[in-house]
């Protein structure tokens, strides 16, 4: 695609109210889940982005019948036995969520099944998965640098205490799918608290899975039967997070942003911006296996901030987002243990730094995290903003545009429908309406 041009010089802020499209993690778990119970399982407010659409061929690979309308989705369960070995290696995009997940649910599986991904995926690190899988008699091949392609070669698993190495939902989830089928139960340990739609959804489907008080131990008992479930996906907070942060950043601004997520493992962004002195407010709440509010945000000054490693799960993806808040603050802000950023879709330390030098902000790079010198004003270096292929990169730049004072554009601009196909005339129903009311 060729470059996109970006809206800047925003001057009358962003307006309006917006229900950003459904929740990312909780829309691939709905249809694996779907896939295994038994029955027939309605997803209402699927996210249709390129990622949910790898988990959702690659499960109709596996045999499951879906169909899908707009974004209410039926899936027939065929059972825990019930998936078919697939004709041919599935395709998992650049989807890490699909591929880890996957992992999990095949490596019980009677029959053999291959990975493959695009070329960022197939630098992503899959040890991860396969070698704490192995402690419950899995086997999965990767190649001699731990990556995609992969061969899982399914086979009766045993229960097991795993004990996870890295802070990752993917990587719990994975382990507690193959848990589903082992012969005994197993006991997943946690190094710190991260998302837990898996554990939430699983309830709901009527497993037997148990969380301890501190959040770190999850016990998941052998599980021959799920049932199919209605699940409503509330909006993705990793989603409404970008306007939350435009609109805080961008003067004049006032926006509610409807039934977004805010489960306690996703909310760090809520709680950064607290800290740095933004102006939110949650209304509307509601209760339900997923809790939801809308979010009003108005423009804010912003303090710098300081994050250490116990706080970046709940943050994970929006902390490109946080560089940018830190960017418009005043004054120095510290992100560290973030050293998870190096293996997401891009290594995103090296390219929120230097996307946003592009903007002249000042930025240090660490191994686990940025060093931000925030300014209320920048001088632009380098027009042409790059996504770098990372829907999230992407976005970020997109918003922090808004506050230039010269043209930008960006390249590869069509990674974002990853995760928001339809970010940028969401964004842009935002603005009119502000830019509209002021004149
Ligand atoms: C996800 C977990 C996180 C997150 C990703 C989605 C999930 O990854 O970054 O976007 O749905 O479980 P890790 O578990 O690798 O941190």
């Amino acid at each position: 695609m060729e470059q996109k041009k970006l809206t800047t010089h925003l001057q009358h802020g962003l307006n309006g109210a917006l229900a950003v499209p459904g929740d990312k993690s909780i829309s691939h778990r709905a249809l694996m889940l779907g896939a295994i119970a038994q029955g027939t399982t309605t997803i209402k407010h699927f996210l249709s982005s390129a990622d949910c659409l790898s988990t959702l061929r690659a499960m109709q690979d596996l045999g499951i019948k879906i169909t899908r309308d707009g974004d209410n989705v039926s899936v027939e369960g065929k059972g825990l036995t019930g998936l078919k070995k697939p004709e041919h290696p599935l395709n998992m995009g650049n989807s890490g969520t699909t591929t880890r997940l996957l992992m999990g649910l095949l490596a019980g599986q009677s029959f053999e099944t291959e990975l493959f991904g695009d070329t960022s995926l197939q630098k992503r690190p899959m040890r991860r998965v396969s070698e704490p899988l192995a402690e419950m008699g899995a086997s999965i091949l990767t190649t001699s640098t731990g990556t995609l392609p992969a061969k899982v070669i399914g086979k009766p698993l045993q229960g097991a205490q795993v004990k996870l190495k890295v802070a990752s939902a993917q990587v719990k989830s994975a382990l507690i799918l193959a848990a589903l089928q082992a012969k005994t139960p197993s006991t997943i340990i946690e190094k710190l608290p991260t998302r837990d739609h898996t554990e939430r959804m699983l309830q709901e489907f009527g497993a037997q899975i148990e969380t301890a008080a501190d959040h770190l131990a999850i016990t998941v008992q052998p599980q021959p039967r799920l049932l199919g479930q209605t699940v409503i996906v509330p909006g993705d907070i990793s989603s409404a997070a970008f306007f939350i942060v435009a609109a805080t950043i961008s003067k004049h601004s006032e926006i509610v942003l409807k039934n977004v997520n805010i489960n306690e493992t996703r909310t760090g962004i809520l709680s950064v911006l607290q800290k740095m002195g933004g102006n939110l407010q949650l209304e509307n709440k509601s209760t339900g296996t997923e809790p939801a509010a809308d979010l009003r945000v108005k423009y804010a000054t912003l303090s710098p901030i300081q994050l250490d490693e116990k706080e970046i799960p709940a943050v994970i993806d929006e902390l490109p987002l946080v560089a940018l808040l830190a960017a418009c603050a005043h004054g120095r802000s510290i992100l560290r243990g973030a050293q998870e950023l190096r293996v997401k879709e891009t290594d995103r330390i090296a390219t929120v730094a230097q996307e946003l030098r592009k903007l002249g902000v000042l930025v240090q790079e660490l191994p686990d995290g940025l060093i931000i010198d925030g300014r209320p004003a920048w001088d632009i270096n380098d027009p042409i903003l790059d996504s770098h292929g990372d829907h999230r990169i992407g976005m970020m730049m997109a918003i922090a545009a808004l506050r230039s004072p010269e043209a930008l554009a960006l390249k590869k601009p069509e990674a974002i429908a990853v995760s928001y196909p339809t970010f940028f005339s969401d964004l842009e129903s935002l603005i009119t309406l502000g830019e509209e009311e002021s004149k």
